[in-house]
């Protein structure tokens, strides 16, 4: 399968339609990509209900009150390609936004297109450019396999791959991947202990790479967290105790000012599983302690996975993603979230703060999913949903499964049913 990536160095300008701003919402979608930038919130392509991966880049200004009833979408410059999986890193240092380990389709299509392993956006000038990258491994550029930023440098670990050898041998990547952002060279180091797909990693201010759930075979157990050492460039694990975590995917962390991470939803084996219990829980990363907050359920969303995070002035933002009270219930949705992360209470208005100095540093890691081509829904409306916080139950009949490429056949894979 024609899945990997070719590294040819096109570069694209579509600015025919910059920041166009559309007094309209984005349709419901999943396995989407998101980061903010300063004060907006960036969200990339998507698996949507028509079964095609959408193209589209919509953002929020956050700056701006609103309520979670009437986000305040924008559109801005389409992706060159259709993507989901995948991770967005960026930071201030940064000059663009860097797309990595996603899946590139023809836009609004399910069909599978050669991809490159890294898609820029230049937020400032609206334009999408593929630069060359140099990425030099027994082994294709992994999907599935969220990445994080820090000084000049972004690492990744984990994610599916095949080997060059033989493409249709799908394997883990083991590797710890380091890209050197100024001459744009992946280095290949050190194993991770327990190589994870649809896991994620969140960058802590210390420089530790936090690694929390995903699967291999079996899922990973949510007491183990693997940890890298962006200081020393080294891996060691920590026996997380307290609360008991359901292994998940597709689940999202964000960090929070106290040093504790907020995971939420995920899915058991596979993307199309169910729910997990709890959908949010948290990790004290001084302690290493998991604990599962008593909160109200007013506000709330339903279980989600595949959804994006983002913290933004103590509020995690969840947007879109899968809901799964039901097992291959493709219910997908364009909603908004919001966690006050200070009261631990499901909000609906976000305000700017009151002069509190904003860092949201962390980028929201977007898990991705691994058969997210498997099933295909019935087309749906594609009219924006109104806002509701009940997921709109897209139609719920898991239709035909699979005429997608998907990018690897994967061994070991999630069960299916
Ligand atoms: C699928 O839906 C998207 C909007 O979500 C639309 O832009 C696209 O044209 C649709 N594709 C097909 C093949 O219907
Ligand atoms: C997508 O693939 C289908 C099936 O191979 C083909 O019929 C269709 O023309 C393709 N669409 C595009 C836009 O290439
Ligand atoms: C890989 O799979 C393709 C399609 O199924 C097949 O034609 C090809 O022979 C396989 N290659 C190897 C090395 O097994
Ligand atoms: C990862 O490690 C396992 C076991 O050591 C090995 O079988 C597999 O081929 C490795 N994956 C890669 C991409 O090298
Ligand atoms: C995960 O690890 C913890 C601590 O070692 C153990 O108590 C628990 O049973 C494990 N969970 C699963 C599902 O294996
Ligand atoms: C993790 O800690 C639990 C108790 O908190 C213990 O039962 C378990 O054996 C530990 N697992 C490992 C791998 O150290
Ligand atoms: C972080 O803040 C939250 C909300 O105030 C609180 O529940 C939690 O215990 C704090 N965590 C730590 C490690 O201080
Ligand atoms: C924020 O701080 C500025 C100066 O530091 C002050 O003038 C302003 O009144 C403050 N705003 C609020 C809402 O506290
Ligand atoms: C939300 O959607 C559900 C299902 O479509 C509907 O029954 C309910 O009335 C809606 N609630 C609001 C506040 O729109």
């Amino acid at each position: 399968m024609k899945w990997f990536q070719k590294i040819d160095y096109l570069f694209f300008t579509l600015n025919l339609i910059s920041s166009l701003v559309f007094c309209q919402a984005p349709s419901s979608r999943w396995e989407l990509v998101s980061t903010l930038v300063g004060d907006k919130l960036y969200f990339f392509g998507g698996w949507v209900a028509n079964n095609t991966a959408s193209d589209e880049v919509w953002y929020i200004d956050l700056s701006i009150p609103f309520n979670t009833a009437t986000p305040p979408w924008s559109k801005t410059t389409n992706m060159p390609v259709g993507y989901n999986f995948g991770s967005a890193i960026y930071d201030n240092d940064m000059s663009s936004v860097y797309l990595i380990g996603g899946n590139a389709f023809l836009p609004n299509t399910p069909n599978f297109t050669f991809g490159h392993i890294l898609y820029a956006f230049d937020t400032v000038n609206s334009q999408w450019s593929t630069p060359d990258v140099k990425f030099d491994a027994p082994f294709y550029f992994p999907v599935e396999m969220p990445a994080v930023y820090k000084s000049g440098k972004v690492y990744a670990a984990g994610g599916k791959t095949a080997l060059l050898s033989d493409k249709n041998q799908t394997v883990i990547n083991n590797l710890t991947l380091i890209l050197d952002v100024a001459s744009m060279t992946w280095s290949t180091s050190l194993k991770i202990p327990f190589a994870p797909i649809d896991h994620t990693a969140t960058l802590l201010p210390n420089g530790l790479i936090v690694h929390i759930g995903g699967y291999t075979f079996p899922m990973i157990n949510m007491s183990l967290i693997q940890i890298f050492d962006t200081n020393t460039l080294s891996w060691s694990t920590k026996n997380a105790s307290g609360d008991f975590i359901n292994a998940r995917l597709g689940h999202t962390a964000v960090l929070t000012r106290n040093g504790s991470i907020i995971i939420y939803g995920g899915s058991l084996f596979s993307s199309h599983g169910p729910n997990v219990c709890p959908d949010l829980a948290v990790l004290d990363t001084n302690a290493w302690i998991w604990y599962i907050p008593v909160l109200p359920k007013e506000n709330a969303p339903p279980p989600l996975t595949f959804h994006s995070a983002a913290l933004y002035n103590d509020y995690m933002i969840i947007a879109f993603g899968r809901a799964t009270i039901v097992y291959d219930n493709i219910a997908i949705n364009n909603n908004i979230y919001l966690f006050d992360t200070n009261n631990y209470l499901w909000v609906t208005e976000m305000s700017p703060p009151s002069n509190t100095t904003q860092t949201p540093t962390i980028a929201p890691v977007t898990a991705i999913s691994t058969t997210q081509t498997a099933t295909t829904t019935a087309p749906v409306n594609t009219t924006p949903a109104p806002m509701n916080t009940t997921t709109a139950p897209v139609n719920t009949t898991p239709g035909p499964v699979n005429t997608t490429p998907t990018p690897v056949n994967i061994k070991i894979s999630e069960t299916k049913k």
